[in-house]
């Protein structure tokens, strides 16, 4: 049996020609953003995009102005033959894979820059990293003019985002949220997650049993004492520092209030050694 293979694109003006004909034909396209290095999370956002649009693009492109000098660009992991053979065989239809001088030519000199649900959080850790990711999205949407754009749960604040700046610039996509695929121990999948040392991955998990909690002391009420708590277990197992550990009001990423009746979300983001997790959950 022949091994699977997939359109690969690199250039704008093949990408709008392929799209022109598949819309002419009229086709939905739904996009799948990513910086590759894909694992089952990143398969189960290609299903969904696939459940509502006819055609599928899957975006791999590490994507330099998200990442402070000081973070992993350079050691970011690169599989992207390995990328494009999942993507085949997952029936996706291209990969939409840019390089930095198409993304980025000489001259390139716009950048959005979100608030709002941006505030807080990740921002307060990583000041640059919405405005990459605000950037880029806005490119990939308008260079694939796609019908829908499917984001993990797992990146919470970016899919509040990233939904703000669709509504925001009048950009005419849907996205569609993805529920975080978890390891078999609970532990959220991530392109990151490869970083860990074996010992370190045990200890990992930690990090979505506390979230747990949390989110159930937050229903019965009372939440405080499982955030304190929760932070001395992170601590426990070595996790060190941790960026913070969160209840927010699920849409806005303000402080929650449960008499309101709003859904709330616990976020925690943490280090183990060199590698930053980060996990959420419903309340
Ligand atoms: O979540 C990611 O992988 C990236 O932030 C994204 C959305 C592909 C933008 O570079």
């Amino acid at each position: 049996m022949s091994t699977p293979r997939i359109e690969v694109v690199s250039e704008i003006e093949d990408l709008r020609r392929h799209v022109g004909r598949w819309k002419a034909a009229g086709d939905k396209v739904g996009l799948v953003p990513t910086m590759g290095a894909l694992h089952p999370g990143h398969l189960s956002l290609v299903k969904l995009a696939q459940s509502r649009a006819r055609r599928t693009i899957t975006s791999i492109f590490v994507n330099p102005t998200q990442f402070a000098p000081t973070e992993d660009f350079d050691k970011y992991p690169r599989t992207f033959e390995d990328d494009c053979a999942q993507l085949a065989a997952a029936g996706c239809d291209m990969v939409w894979a840019p390089t930095a001088r198409v993304m980025y030519p000489d001259g390139f000199a716009t950048r959005v820059q979100p608030t709002g649900a941006a505030d807080g959080l990740e921002t307060d850790f990583r000041p640059h990293f919405f405005g990459g990711v605000a950037t880029v999205c806005s490119k990939l949407f308008l260079q694939t003019s796609a019908d829908f754009a499917a984001f993990g749960e797992k990146d919470y604040q970016q899919l509040c985002v990233i939904r703000q700046i669709v509504r925001d610039l009048d950009i005419p996509i849907e996205i569609l949220p993805g529920e975080t695929v978890r390891e078999p121990d609970g532990l959220a999948m991530s392109s990151r997650n490869r970083y860990l040392e074996t010992e370190q991955r045990q200890r990992a998990v930690t990090i979505h049993d506390v979230i747990q909690r949390v989110a159930s002391a937050a229903r019965a009420g009372g939440h405080e004492h499982a955030i304190a708590d929760g932070i001395a277990a992170l601590g426990a197992v070595g996790f060190t520092p941790i960026d913070y550990l969160v209840v927010r009001d699920a849409e806005t990423l303000k402080e929650w209030d449960r008499k309101s009746g709003r859904p709330g979300r616990v976020l925690a983001a943490a280090w183990l050694g060199k590698t930053r997790l980060i996990d959420n959950v419903a309340v």
